[in-house]
């Protein structure tokens, strides 16, 4: 591999520091207006009236849309819509906007839109709402009997709170109608997504709507589904007939995408005094809201972890007045990981077996739960080689046994595991005589490095070098790509890239194969190569032929291929994830209560790694997200009014660098055939999934305290 394997800075480095790269709301357009949202003060009842009188009045106020003069939409969707009705169903639900010459016109004027509500009274508090049964995998064995029977048991209940994404970028849009033609650039992961969202809203065709989505300044599932703000925008914009422009403040953050529902979890694992697992009852309920079921992986990933007989995985919905959860990072996995991985560690504690022994004796060689083969799967070598660095064989296992003066030292370990995910994308590709490239594809990069990795994909498959090469995505002119969600991208769009570049040489060598005195005379397909600029047989390099050279002879300014890739139907005989093994170091002030995560090995195995750079930046993010979600994290609700109530960047804890100290991460390569042609899996979620349980885990390790209650704020530990 020339290129693959090699780090590279990101081709969109300077762009981004340098304040080139455009967001959402910084595109230029001709004499934009603004909306500012006015919000509901109730989590439930309805809107008795509405008075804009005030508002309206004021200078530079152009419009106030209610629901009373708003578009309705016709599409019957559970999914919340801005504007439709009186009805209100969560707190912080947008009642009006705005819409005036300046952002500032449209806030003041946004204060004097004056509503009277008839007020029902919400349901927020978690543990007195009704549980619904919602769709779980059937048990495998007999959980509930061989629990029972099981001569070693565990039994215990653990909670995480609403978390919300935080991205620094505050979601956006910029929208304008020429005609009947949309376009809107919006802060997305999906540019297709809210395409096919407002041409439905507005019930015109797609190919009317252009959604641009260039950069983004994280997301982390926040823009997986389409937001209210787009179609109040884009209506906006057709209202006033100007370009629109609508942000979103912090505390807007906080109800305007969804966040980690609260997840309630209790885990029964029964075992032999060998430590062999015998039987686990993961049981998971979450939050969502009362218009809208919102369900994720919680009890799924935990089927596949372990050796493990006998498994059950019920789930179980709260419905409340709060607005619709949604994904964020490793949805599902990480709080389920939270709550298994915690509960292992209380096993290996209770047999005196070390918890990395422990992890081995139940290693499930094959899919416990379909009986299938993992395409790969290198965890046991990531819990070896990570154990070795970290210094593992040095822990003494009782609790407490470890001291840095004041501080008590704790090391704890878990895995973290999520699917090697792959959806069907297109790319076009069009290499120019002049030896420049084009690639499209209409996925998009909220931070993760997607327009370097596939930049570096696309130069190691076409023989081009990556300066030579520009790699456009986030609009949908480009071929319709996935959302960049689940850490699917680099193996969706890089296979598509894969597979383009073999129609790429297959058209050049059309050009020469046939030719009398071409080196490559009859060559065929198979034995040929694009690399160093060449078009080559594969077992004799000197045979070939400069590819500006090929077109140039043959007239051609360019070859363009569209290329459209699937997952191979070989991965249905897998099953195919990726897998990580962390250690934690943490000290905690035996008088205060306070924990810093001190040091943090984690080996991961996700296939081929494309760029080493941007990929152990993405697992020390992940690192980063662990700490803030075990220590800090959490939206507190006051219950009598259904309200969030942290909703800034001051109260709502976030990991500072104060907070984060030594990390390594190491990546153990898998070499997967079965996944894709280049074997990619993801990474992006991975690295997070088993942080919060290694660190709740090296908590006990240090202080004998179990905290089951994320965070770990110091009153738990006191
Ligand atoms: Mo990620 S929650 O798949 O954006």
């Amino acid at each position: 591999m020339r290129y693959i394997g090699k780090e590279m800075s990101r081709v969109d480095g300077v762009a981004k520091v340098t304040g080139k790269a455009r967001y959402a709301s910084e595109y230029k357009v001709n004499n934009p207006a603004y909306g500012y949202i006015v919000q509901s003060e109730i989590a439930k009842g309805t809107i008795k009236s509405i008075d804009v009188s005030k508002a309206e009045k004021l200078p530079g106020v152009l419009k106030i849309l209610t629901h009373r003069n708003s578009l309705k939409v016709e599409e019957q969707s559970r999914q919340f819509r801005a504007l439709q009705n009186d009805k209100i169903v969560f707190c912080g639900q947008p009642i009006a906007l705005v819409i005036a010459d300046t952002f500032e016109q449209a806030r003041y004027a946004a204060n004097l839109v004056s509503v009277e509500y008839d007020r029902e009274q919400s349901a927020t508090d978690f543990d007195n709402l009704g549980r619904t049964q919602t769709r779980s995998s059937p048990a495998r064995g007999k959980p509930a009997e061989e629990f029972e029977a099981a001569p070693v048991k565990i039994e215990a209940e653990y909670s995480i709170p609403i978390e919300h994404h935080n991205p620094m970028e505050p979601h956006a849009a910029t929208a304008f109608w020429e005609g009947d033609k949309l376009t809107i650039f919006d802060k997305s992961q999906g540019v297709y997504g809210v395409r096919g969202h407002l041409a439905r809203s507005f019930g015109i065709a797609a190919e009317n709507v252009n959604v641009i989505s260039l950069f983004v300044g994280g997301a982390f599932g926040a823009s997986l589904n389409v937001n209210y703000y787009p179609f109040i925008t884009a209506l906006a914009a057709k209202e006033v007939g100007r370009p629109v422009k609508v942000n979103y403040t912090r505390r807007q953050m906080f109800t305007g995408h969804g966040y980690r529902p609260y997840t309630a979890q209790k885990v029964s694992i029964g075992a032999g005094s060998d430590g062999k697992l015998r039987s686990i009852i993961h049981e998971a309920a979450t939050n969502t809201s009362s218009y809208e079921d919102f369900t994720e992986g919680t009890t799924r990933f935990g089927r596949t972890l372990y050796q493990c007989p006998n498994y059950d995985s019920p789930y179980y919905l709260l419905k409340s007045d709060l607005p619709t959860p949604t994904w964020m990072r490793a949805p599902g996995a990480v709080s389920g990981a939270f709550a298994i991985e915690s509960a292992i560690d209380e096993l290996a504690y209770k047999l005196d077996i070390d918890p990395v022994e422990l992890r081995l004796i139940n290693y499930a060689e094959k899919d416990p739960d379909s009986g299938k083969p993992f395409s790969s799967k290198e965890l046991k070598t990531c819990f070896t080689r990570g154990a070795k660095k970290f210094g593992w064989e040095r822990r003494k296992m009782e609790p407490r046994s470890m001291r840095d003066g004041n501080w008590l030292v704790g090391w704890g370990t878990a895995t973290g595991t999520w699917g090697a995910f792959q959806a069907p994308a297109g790319v076009n590709i069009r290499l120019n005589n002049d030896g420049t490239v084009l690639v499209g594809s209409g996925t998009t990069d909220i931070g993760p490095g997607t327009y370097t990795v596939i930049t570096i994909i696309a130069a190691e498959v076409l023989g081009i070098a990556p300066e030579k090469i520009t790699f456009k995505l986030g609009d949908t002119d480009l071929p319709r790509a996935p959302s960049q969600g689940g850490s699917l991208t680099t193996a969706s769009v890089g296979s598509a890239v894969y597979g383009a570049a073999g129609e790429v040489r297959k058209k050049l060598l059309s050009f020469v194969d046939k030719k009398d005195g071409s080196p490559l005379f009859g060559a065929k397909f198979e034995e040929t190569e694009l690399a160093d600029g060449n078009l080559r047989l594969k077992n004799d390099p000197s045979k070939g032929i400069r590819i500006v050279d090929v077109l140039k002879e043959a007239q051609m300014a360019y070859v363009e291929v569209d290329y459209q890739s699937s997952p191979s139907p070989e991965r249905q005989n897998y099953t195919t994830m990726a897998h990580g093994a962390q250690f934690v170091e943490v000290k905690v002030e035996e008088r205060l209560g306070i924990v810093k995560v001190t040091k943090v090995v984690e080996a991961t195995a996700c296939g081929r790694i494309i760029n080493p750079l941007t990929s152990h930046s993405q697992e020390m993010g992940g690192v980063v997200w662990g700490i803030g979600m075990a220590l800090h994290e959490a939206t507190e609700i006051d219950h009598r009014y259904g309200k969030m109530m942290t909703t800034n960047l001051a109260d709502y804890h976030v990991p500072v660098n104060a907070d984060v100290h030594f990390i390594e991460t190491e990546f153990v390569e898998e070499k997967d055939e079965i996944v894709n042609e280049l074997g990619i899996k993801g990474m992006g979620e991975l690295c997070l999934v088993g942080i919060p349980a290694a660190i709740a885990n090296a908590v006990f390790h240090a202080t004998g305290k179990r905290v089951r209650d994320l965070p770990i704020t110091p009153d738990k530990l006191l």
